[in-house]
């Protein structure tokens, strides 16, 4: 018998990933601060993204989850806000032609702060300290004190989330992304590469469309699709107390939602059936992203959507694959075959970052672009072959010119790395290489179309 769920029953199960805070009186007192907060979205908008993620699940849409790895105090600045969003956007155009419907845009941001860490700890020389978990947890400076979780940081991201919430509503709604600006997306640096020369190819075909659009009457005046879109947050639930304290009832249906994201994930360490994460995603109706790792099996995956999705609701479960270049055969058709046999709905993405991960030879923790782009064709692939819909990816990028991602038109090599690496985890794609993505995703996407 399942076993009554509350927004604190996680607390009785085993947890892993947690940070080792000193103080539990200031912990209380932050969460019961938190959970006096205004909510930072609405059950309603949740709701829509379900349905959105209903369509996707049937094949009628397209997912695109993107953001930065990890976000940051240190550089919490509008023009990353911005910039970030118009790549999605230019992300967005550039599947909508090759997939042929409606893209479902997601952003990992205003709230992508908690990181999972394979080590509790890291050593530099002599000294070691409690590893970096995310500004949400602690400082990424290697200092002793800076390192000690400070419950306080959950505040912080908090209005961080709300500020930056506010600004991308802005955006999406207050006439930035209206599809008359196409071509002002195009960033400066982009601009003058290939892939910013075939965006604007892509552009001057939506343009000459809008026209004859307007020609007939429909506009960005009289048509609120031209004008504005519709953008999701999402994040990793990993930090437990802190989503229990956003979680709300919502007043129309009665039902839980965790009102600190659109849609949450649980992590590749965090899945475990019987742990603390699982438990809590189960009972609020937010949509869920599951990430499937190598050591999924199809059996445990049945066991998790059996948890998280009893009712086999549609859009309300996304599988997020995500197993390195090369590995994608030995694991996803297992995974589709379980989920088909039982007749479960999902929505099927592929994280091509986690599993391509390495080490340069000069330390720094890289992905090659081409293993990212392998991983999705064979996604794609697999997905055709096996008579699923391939419904999404789910990326680490931004809109600054990094050098983090080998590879790429800019072919950035090892030496190139340290000229801009900024991420605060995981190594993210930049605008350019984000859009190199896109068209080769787009063009996948055609070539498949009936
Ligand atoms: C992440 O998405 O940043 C992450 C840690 O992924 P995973 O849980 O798949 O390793
Ligand atoms: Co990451």
């Amino acid at each position: 018998m399942t076993q009554e769920w509350t927004k604190d029953s996680w607390r009785k199960k085993p947890i892993v990933q947690v940070p080792d805070y000193n103080d539990q009186e200031l912990v209380t007192n932050v969460e019961g601060r938190l959970s006096s907060y205004p909510p930072l979205v609405f059950a309603g908008e949740a709701r829509s993204l379900k349905e959105s993620l209903a369509k996707v699940s049937r094949g009628e849409a397209f997912l695109l989850q993107g953001g930065d790895c990890a976000e940051s105090f240190a550089e919490h600045l509008p023009d990353n806000i911005r910039d970030s969003f118009r790549v999605i956007l230019q992300m967005a155009v550039v599947l909508t032609f090759g997939a042929g419907c409606p893209v479902i845009k997601v952003g990992r941001i205003a709230g992508q702060f908690a990181k999972p860490r394979s080590s509790n700890f890291e050593k530099q020389g002599d000294q070691e300290l409690p590893s970096y978990r995310g500004d949400i947890i602690n400082s990424i400076e290697f200092d002793k004190a800076l390192r000690q979780p400070d419950p306080e940081r959950q505040i912080m991201a908090y209005r961080q989330a709300a500020s930056t919430l506010n600004l991308l509503r802005a955006f999406a709604q207050g006439g930035y992304a209206n599809l008359d600006h196409v071509h002002q997306w195009n960033l400066g640096f982009v601009k003058e590469s290939k892939q910013g020369e075939q965006y604007e190819a892509l552009a001057g075909r939506i343009s000459e469309t809008l026209n004859f659009m307007n020609a007939v009457g429909i506009n960005s005046e009289t048509s609120a699709e031209l004008r504005s879109v519709d953008f999701y947050t999402s994040h990793e639930s990993l930090l437990l107390g802190y989503e229990e304290a956003l979680t709300r009832v919502d007043s129309t249906t009665g039902e839980w939602y965790d009102t600190s994201a659109h849609m949450l994930w649980i992590g590749d360490r965090t899945r475990q059936p019987d742990g603390a994460h699982i438990e809590f995603v189960r009972g609020v109706k937010n949509p869920i992203g599951i990430k499937c790792g190598p050591s999924l099996e199809g059996s445990e995956l049945l066991r998790l959507i059996d948890i998280i999705n009893p009712e086999n609701e549609e859009g309300r479960i996304t599988l997020i694959t995500r197993y390195g270049e090369g590995n994608v055969e030995s694991h996803l058709p297992d995974l589709i075959r379980a989920v088909e046999a039982e007749g479960r709905s999902v929505v099927w993405s592929c994280d091509p970052m986690h599993g391509n991960t390495i080490k340069a030879s000069n330390g720094y923790k890289t992905r090659p672009l081409d293993k990212i782009l392998n991983e999705v064709k064979d996604f794609i692939d697999i997905h055709n072959s096996e008579g699923t819909y391939a419904g999404g990816v789910h990326i680490e990028m931004t809109g600054q010119n990094v050098t983090e991602c080998t590879g790429g038109t800019q072919k950035i090599s090892e030496e190139d790395l340290s000229d801009r690496y900024h991420t605060h985890c995981d190594p993210r794609l930049n605008a350019n290489q984000a859009l190199d993505l896109a068209f080769l995703i787009s063009e996948k996407l055609k070539a498949l179309r009936p």
